[in-house]
């Protein structure tokens, strides 16, 4: 009797052990599970701007389709990355592109078609619509201009060094 109970007491402590260890590995497991569930969408709240940003900044050409082209006296105002942009399209048919962020603190600027400039609402600056040059107001440098090209089918390619 009692070698049989020893045996049946072997096996069950045989048998709790395994499960131990299994049941140690499943809470693990799910303990791993919520920290993901709970990090990962943390992480990637706070990671994606700085990333994004990074990897709209690296941007360094784009293409505007044909349709979008502003029409001759107009501009389009655009993203090129991350950076706020202007396609004008002149008078003389021809294009000028140029970063949309005033040189003063950053605002952004807008094309004023009437009075052929570009102005800033913040502080009153003004820039030249044709090279970007800041001719009025708080602005301490011109706007900087990118290379336009324009392709057989239509399209405008804009890059940036
Ligand atoms: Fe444009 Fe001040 S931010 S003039």
């Amino acid at each position: 009797m009692t070698d049989e109970l020893s045996s049946n007491e072997a096996s069950d402590r045989g048998e709790r052990m395994p499960r131990r260890v299994f049941f140690k590995a499943g809470a693990g497991l799910v303990a791993a599970g919520y920290a993901g569930g709970i990090g990962y969408p943390i992480y990637r709240y706070l990671a994606t701007p700085a990333q994004r940003a990074a990897e709209l900044g690296a941007i360094t050409e784009m293409t505007i389709p044909a349709d979008k082209m502003p029409a001759v006296g107009t501009a389009l105002q655009f993203l090129f990355g991350n950076r706020p942009t202007i396609l004008i399209h002149l008078e003389d048919e021809s294009l000028v592109c140029l970063d949309a962020v005033c040189t003063h603190l950053g605002c952004t600027v807008q094309f004023q078609p009437d009075k052929k400039i570009i102005h800033c609402a913040c502080h009153g600056g003004t820039y030249d619509m044709h090279t970007g040059k800041n001719i009025a107001g708080p602005p301490p440098k011109p706007l900087k201009q990118y290379q336009v090209e324009t392709t057989p089918d239509g399209q405008v390619r804009i890059s940036r060094a």
